[in-house]
């Protein structure tokens, strides 16, 4: 394995599921249970604001029975040890890469242990429920806070950032995603556009972009994840 300086790592639910947090799209998945348009766009949450605020609830209280596994700790050594920078630019919104020891972390997609306030755009770290009666930390309003995450219809966060890291990665491996959400699905495109850097994906089975990444590992994070660190490292 040759030696990488500048790696980009993308995750999607897959890196969590065998910690027991759902996935979207497989079998059992939140969209089976749940409808996107109910829960996850700004029409939801303006038309059922506290459906929406308990769809979030229900998620964040799911943050307290959840560890993270083998292969979030496989990325925090691999951002510890490897001599160069190591970057998770995650599409989770659960705190398990941070509480596997990552530092270096965007979750483009929000997050689940952060609420921001409608009235005065401060977002606050929030472990506990949130609905329309919950008073805004900072300027007392209610209802004023909804969940810090990306819905269907609005921007990713730190974009600019991501696609720069794109540009300048020698190395781009995407983890336990089905590709079938942009912008992150398109990440791999960016970076094979630059015949420099190599792609490697993990994942269960072939995502949607299997064929844009020039190696694949398919089989569980949990397995596959340390072993291609210890690559990395050696
Ligand atoms: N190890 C590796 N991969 C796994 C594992 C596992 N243990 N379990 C499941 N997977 C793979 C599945 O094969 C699937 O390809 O993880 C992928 C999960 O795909 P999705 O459920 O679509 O999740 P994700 O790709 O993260 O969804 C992207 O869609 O709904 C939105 O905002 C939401 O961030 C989410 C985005």
């Amino acid at each position: 394995m040759a030696s990488y300086k500048n790696i980009v790592v993308l995750t999607g639910a897959g890196i969590s599921a065998e910690s027991g947090v759902s996935t979207f799209r497989d079998a059992g998945g939140l969209w089976e249970k749940h409808r996107i348009e109910d829960v996850a766009t700004p029409e939801a949450f303006a038309r059922d604001p506290d459906g929406v605020q308990n769809f979030y609830n229900m998620r964040r209280a799911q943050l307290f029975s959840v560890e993270p596994h083998a292969a979030h700790h496989a990325l925090a050594r691999l951002e510890r040890d490897l001599d160069g920078q190591v970057t998770i630019v995650t599409q989770n919104v659960d705190n398990l890469h941070e509480r596997g020891g990552s530092q270096n972390i965007i979750h483009m997609h929000g997050e689940l242990a952060k609420v921001r306030c409608l009235s005065c755009y401060q977002i606050f770290d929030w472990l506990e429920d949130c609905d329309q009666q919950t008073p805004c930390p900072l300027c007392s309003r209610a209802p004023a806070l909804r969940p810090h995450i990306v819905w269907f219809g609005e921007m990713p966060f730190e974009m600019d950032r991501i696609e720069r890291l794109l540009y300048e990665c020698d190395l781009f491996i995407s983890v336990g995603t089905s590709g079938n959400v942009y912008p992150a699905a398109g990440f791999v495109s960016a970076v094979r556009s630059r015949a420099v850097a190599h792609t490697i994906e993990v994942n269960l089975e072939p995502s949607e972009g299997a064929s844009f990444f020039a190696e694949k590992r398919h089989g569980l994070a949990g397995d596959l994840v340390p072993l291609l660190v210890d690559e990395l490292l050696s």
